[in-house]
């Protein structure tokens, strides 16, 4: 356990939805200028960055993936832990290297590290050229035009309707199966910990015609699955009078009818039986019944459900303003078995050490996971983020060791529990659909399941997008090894 602690930023990265950063692939439709995007936080933000690659490459920008050769190089940032922010300083300086000996290179910010330091990034870091917000991308043409002529530029701004519907993204690092669509912006909770209201400012349902024909289209380019996102996708909500859009010809439209969330995974996983449908991120306080049994009886709406908890602890809960308490989450967790099934994964967030959290508040996470028994999670300790409810009203005044070890039990006990999940698998038949060949080897091929488990099958020259039946024969705790049913 006590190297477990010492390494603990090591195996519970900072950004564990988000580990990795991603930078764009190369693409040459012979326009003049090259961009290359590393994007950092979470998929909502890689999906933004595939919005802006395509704002990019309508202004004369194909992409590259060697920052050496790029015209305009951008940061898509995160803030929602100091580590992720401290990661992007670090990379400002490697290009700062770059920018010496390339002074016409432009080098710009954008994102929730934008929108949150605003005018400061300028002013701190002098290598930044301009800072654009989540809502503001189609500024950046002409940001990044002006910045060619040596003016530094900025939009934060936030808007209430900016949705980018109209936009069709560039597909950035796709295997050509799975794609992000992205249904909603900003978030209406105010989470005491959480930074995005203040980075992506408020909730907005973007209109269901174009989240549809976005799906449409990826099906009839070959893709098999698509994960709809929101910060609350069981909030999501649109109507033609409440979203202003009465130039729409309704009928045409065919939408007089209010569209909630399970009406909205209905339309998507009508586009065909063969496109999979997933979604994130779900709150435990507006996931609805109806939203449940959708998903039931859809066999192409996957039975995987991300559902955060952060705490076991009802005092924990309320003081981080989450709104619902450890009996509703297990309730909303009784009525996924219930309705669902046993099979339906289900994954989790946690944040270890929150203020004023008591080594008792902390076993009720425990005791909660070992109840809920969470396929997957994503666990995190407490890092405060200024300008939060949290920073304003409670001190952080949990020890750095102590969150470390708190977390570091989190993550002992969420390793027990996919290998125990997993092991439930064996023997069962699950189709899986192929996302490629596996990292390890050509000989093998890696698919996934309805439950968002990677599994793992022998290469017998399935191709990506195709589903196949397989029995899990063998698992880790991480994956499950499978042998195909002919
Ligand atoms: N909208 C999602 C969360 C998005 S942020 C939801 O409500 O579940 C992703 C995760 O980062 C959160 O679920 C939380 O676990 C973690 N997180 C957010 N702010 C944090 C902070 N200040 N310190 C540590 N972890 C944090
Ligand atoms: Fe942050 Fe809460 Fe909104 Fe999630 S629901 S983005 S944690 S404020
Ligand atoms: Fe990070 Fe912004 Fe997403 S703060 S987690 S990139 S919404």
């Amino acid at each position: 356990m006590e190297n477990l602690i010492k390494d603990i930023d090591i195996i519970a990265p900072e950004e564990a939805q988000a580990c990795d950063f991603k930078t764009t692939e190369e693409e040459n439709t012979g326009k003049s200028k090259k961009l290359y995007i590393e994007s950092y936080g979470c998929q909502m933000n890689f999906s933004d960055s595939e919005i802006v690659a395509s704002i990019m490459k309508e202004n004369g920008f194909d992409t590259t993936s060697d920052y050496e050769q790029a015209d305009v190089i951008f940061l898509n940032t995160c803030s929602i832990r100091e580590k992720a922010e401290q990661t992007v300083r670090k990379r400002l300086n490697q290009f700062n290297t770059v920018k010496k000996n390339k002074p016409e290179l432009t080098i710009g910010v954008l994102g929730c590290m934008a929108e949150r330091l605003k005018e400061k990034l300028l002013e701190e870091e002098k290598i930044v050229d301009v800072v654009v917000g989540p809502d503001a991308y189609r500024d950046l043409p002409n940001l990044v035009s002006s910045a060619e002529d040596g003016n530094k530029g900025i939009n934060t701004f936030l808007s209430r309707e900016e949705t980018y519907a109209d936009i069709s993204p560039v597909r950035l690092n796709s295997n050509g199966v799975s794609a992000f669509i992205s249904i909603m912006r900003g978030c209406d909770n105010m989470c005491s910990f959480c930074v995005v209201p203040f980075t992506r400012g408020r909730e907005r349902s973007r209109d269901p015609h174009s989240i549809v024909k976005e799906a449409k289209e990826l099906f009839e380019n070959g893709y098999r699955e698509v994960t709809l996102l929101g910060q609350n996708v069981d909030s999501y909500k649109w109507s033609p009078e409440e979203n202003n859009k009465a130039r729409l010809n309704k009928k045409e439209e065919n939408v007089s009818e209010v569209v909630n969330f399970a009406r909205l995974l209905e339309m998507v996983a009508q586009v065909s039986p063969l496109l999979r449908v997933r979604f994130s991120t779900s709150h435990p306080k507006d996931i609805t019944d109806e939203v449940l049994f959708t998903i039931k009886k859809y066999g192409n709406i996957c039975k995987y459900i991300h559902l955060p908890v952060q705490s076991g602890n009802s005092r924990v809960l309320e003081l981080m303003n989450r709104t619902y308490d450890r009996e509703w989450y297990l309730d909303r967790v009784r009525a996924i078995r219930e309705i669902l099934g046993i099979e339906c994964g289900i994954s989790s967030d946690m944040i270890a050490g929150f203020c004023t959290e008591t080594e008792e508040e902390h076993q009720d996470t425990l005791t909660l996971m070992d109840i809920v028994k969470y396929d997957f999670s994503y666990m995190f300790y407490y890092s405060e983020r200024p300008g939060t409810l949290a920073a304003k009203k409670y001190k952080d005044d949990i020890p750095l060791l102590t969150k470390k070890r708190r977390l570091a039990e989190i993550i002992e006990k969420q390793a027990t529990l996919s290998l125990e999940r997993n092991q439930l698998d064996l023997g069962k038949i699950q189709e899986i659909l192929i996302e490629g060949t596996s990292k390890r080897s050509e000989n093998q091929l890696k698919g996934r399941n309805s439950a968002n488990k990677v599994v793992i099958i022998p290469n017998k020259g399935y191709k990506k997008g195709d589903y196949v039946k397989v029995r899990i024969m063998e698992c880790s705790a991480a994956t499950l090894f499978g042998e195909v049913i002919s």
